[in-house]
């Protein structure tokens, strides 16, 4: 690939560092315009760490790209394709392979202060949290340590990835609370997207209790809302709020209900469960096989974890 833009780009280079270097708050980069020749590999990419495609032929406004999103490692372009990289080919040296037609540019970048009163000395801010990357409610931490680590993002719940994009698919609370365990922590309790087999995805509300206990919720609801449920036995074909567990109104359908008796071996019925700090006494606690909730619930108490 052959560039000649040299001048055009020295001129621009110029203009670029005297304006960021005045305007620069806190933590800032700078760096060429475009990679140095030993930043530069032909015929090589770094495979399956691509986060965004940008269709352009013009490697400059690629390499601007990857400079101006605080997310980018390195970038690559093949024809009219400019791919930015959530990792680069020192992290990932596995990945990075040839490949015709591609050429990689890595970010080479410096860190550099700049002056101001509104960031404290000693205080990491360089603005990269502002555009808010972290989906799904993730909380947003700036870095300024190194320029190919500028931000993390820490998830909710189920969700993962570097801008918290990336869903787990749960098939049960036992699954999640699997899924935590090797890693040494304890799931939340709280509402977890699912995938069940022959049912739609939805949102199931969890609750754990030690290593190899996990609490499904199946209904709950209010004390105003007590008639309404008198006359829902478990065996009907009924839902509220299936898809929105919530304290006051909130029932899953009988296919779901009846799926998860199935993966499980006990009930659990619970007044005030959130405000609750102890489980002891429950209010009515029992094994499956001896009362079966879902053929013979015809009374139904305040809140059912089967
Ligand atoms: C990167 O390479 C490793 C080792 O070959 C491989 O296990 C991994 O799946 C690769 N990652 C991606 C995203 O392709
Ligand atoms: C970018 O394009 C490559 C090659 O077609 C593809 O493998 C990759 O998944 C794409 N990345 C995104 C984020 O769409």
């Amino acid at each position: 690939m052959k560039f000649q833009y040299a001048v055009p780009i020295i001129a621009i280079l110029h203009i670029f560092f005297v304006g960021c270097h005045s305007y620069c708050i806190g933590t800032c980069y700078s760096g060429r315009l475009f990679p140095e020749t030993q930043d530069i590999f032909h015929g090589k990419h770094l495979k399956g760490y691509s986060y965004n495609n940008i269709t352009t032929n013009d490697p400059v406004k690629c390499y601007h790209h990857c400079v101006q999103d605080c997310r980018c490692k390195a970038c690559q372009m093949k024809d009219a394709r400019c791919e930015l990289l959530d990792e680069d080919k020192t992290f990932k040296a596995d990945n990075f392979t040839a490949e015709s037609g591609y050429v990689y540019f890595d970010l080479k970048q410096t860190l550099y202060q700049g002056k101001s009163d509104i960031v404290q000395p000693g205080v990491c801010y360089n603005g990269c949290c502002r555009s808010q990357p972290c989906r799904n409610g993730g909380t947003c931490v700036e870095h300024c340590i190194s320029p190919k680590k500028k931000f993390s993002c820490t998830c909710t719940l189920n969700y993962h990835g570097i801008v918290c994009d990336k869903t787990h698919v749960f098939t049960s609370c036992l699954d999640v609370l699997r899924y935590h365990t090797p890693k040494g922590s304890h799931p939340k309790n709280g509402k977890y997207y699912m995938h069940l087999p022959g049912l739609r995805n939805r949102l199931v509300f969890c609750a754990f209790e030690s290593k190899n206990r996990a609490w499904t919720l199946v209904e709950s609801y209010s004390i105003s809302k007590i008639d309404i449920y008198r006359a829902m036995v478990f065996h009907q074909f009924i839902a509220r709020n299936h898809n929105n567990p919530n304290w006051n109104d909130h029932r899953q359908g009988t296919h779901f209900i009846n799926y998860i008796r199935s993966k499980s071996t006990m009930f659990r019925v619970t007044c005030d469960f959130p405000r609750r700090s102890s489980l002891v006494p429950d209010y009515l606690f029992g094994y499956l096989r001896d009362y079966d909730i879902i053929d013979h619930g015809d009374a139904n108490p305040v809140s059912q974890n089967a």
